[in-house]
């Protein structure tokens, strides 16, 4: 089975506008798609370092090519790793969000609704937190808002309740257990819309995914030579909302980042005006790109 088919990936590359003798960084390897593509526009003096927090991607290997390096880390962590390697700017950056199709699809990895698995969800299995823990020891308060601001469910008090009651009865082990108690809750089987929404909430409490991307991005600016490519791909609406808002007011809220002096801080020329989104042609080859957001900044 293909690790991963990667998405958007000649609107991605051409996006990060690659010079030959540049130095890149890909920040999600996950299958290399992007990786490989850009390694064939580098010359012999350019550089690509390649992360991912995820071992089973580094040991996926899809080229002995002498530019590319890959390193096993949160992309949180970059700057300390190219500083490492005694580089302090580089020409673009491309991060492409979220989990591969081999996550999904290898079910001990517990990222899948379908099956029956342990519940897991790290994408770096050294981490101590995982999804059961998450389930069984979290509050009410922490539960209602990882449903609420991760997986957008409206009024998740009642089902939080449940939940509870229900993990008190019994510790809620598998991804069966818990589709279970969602089903008790709702009265009928719910459909993988709404399954998909508290899986979704989970995973990215697991992985710390929203600290991890702004920490990121704030980084990226810090890194990126002028007139270098900033290039993301996000597959929900949180994160492009962080996204399009650091890229378009270099902050995190709609209003725009200000110096102590009161003066508008502008880190990106906004290259996106509206998110690139993939082709119908695309969607209908590789149905997981649907809801793909491709936003490009460029630094000043
Ligand atoms: C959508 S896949 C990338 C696919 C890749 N672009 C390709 O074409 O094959 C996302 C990958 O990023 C990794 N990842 C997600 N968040 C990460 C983070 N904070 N630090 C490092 N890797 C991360 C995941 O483990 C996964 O392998």
């Amino acid at each position: 089975m293909k690790y991963h088919v990667p998405v958007l990936l000649n609107e991605s590359i051409s996006g990060l506008r690659i010079k030959p003798e540049g130095t890149y960084l890909d920040l999600t390897y996950g299958g290399g798609g992007h990786s490989k593509k850009i390694l064939e526009k580098l010359g012999a003096e350019g550089k690509l370092i390649s992360f991912d927090r995820d071992e089973s991607a580094l040991s996926n290997n899809i080229t002995n090519n002498i530019n590319l390096e890959l390193i096993k880390s949160n992309f949180k962590f970059f700057d300390n790793h190219i500083k490492e390697r005694g580089i302090d700017k580089v020409d673009g950056i491309l991060a492409d969000l979220g989990v591969s199709s081999h996550q999904i699809d290898k079910v001990e990895r517990g990222f899948t609704y379908k099956g029956d698995t342990k519940l897991d969800m790290r994408m770096n299995i050294s981490d101590s937190l995982d999804a059961v823990e998450i389930i069984n020891t979290y509050d009410q308060e922490k539960l209602e808002n990882i449903f609420f601001n991760y997986g957008n469910i409206l009024k998740p008090r009642n089902i939080v309740r449940e939940i509870i009651k229900q993990r008190d009865k019994k510790r809620i082990l598998n991804n069966t257990d818990f589709i279970m108690i969602l089903n008790q809750i709702f009265k009928k089987e719910i459909g993988y819309k709404l399954l998909s929404k508290f899986f979704q909430a989970i995973r990215i409490e697991v992985n710390d995914e929203i600290n991890s991307l702004k920490i990121m991005l704030k980084k990226s600016a810090e890194f990126l030579n002028r007139k270098g490519r900033l290039v993301i791909i996000s597959y929900h609406s949180l994160e492009d909302k962080i996204v399009k808002n650091f890229i378009n007011k270099s902050s995190f809220s709609s209003d725009f980042k200000k110096d102590m002096f009161g003066r508008k801080e502008e880190f990106f020329l906004k290259v996106t005006k509206k998110p690139i989104v993939p082709s119908s042609d695309e969607v209908k080859i590789n149905p997981r790109s649907r809801s793909a957001k491709l936003r490009i900044g460029e630094r000043l």
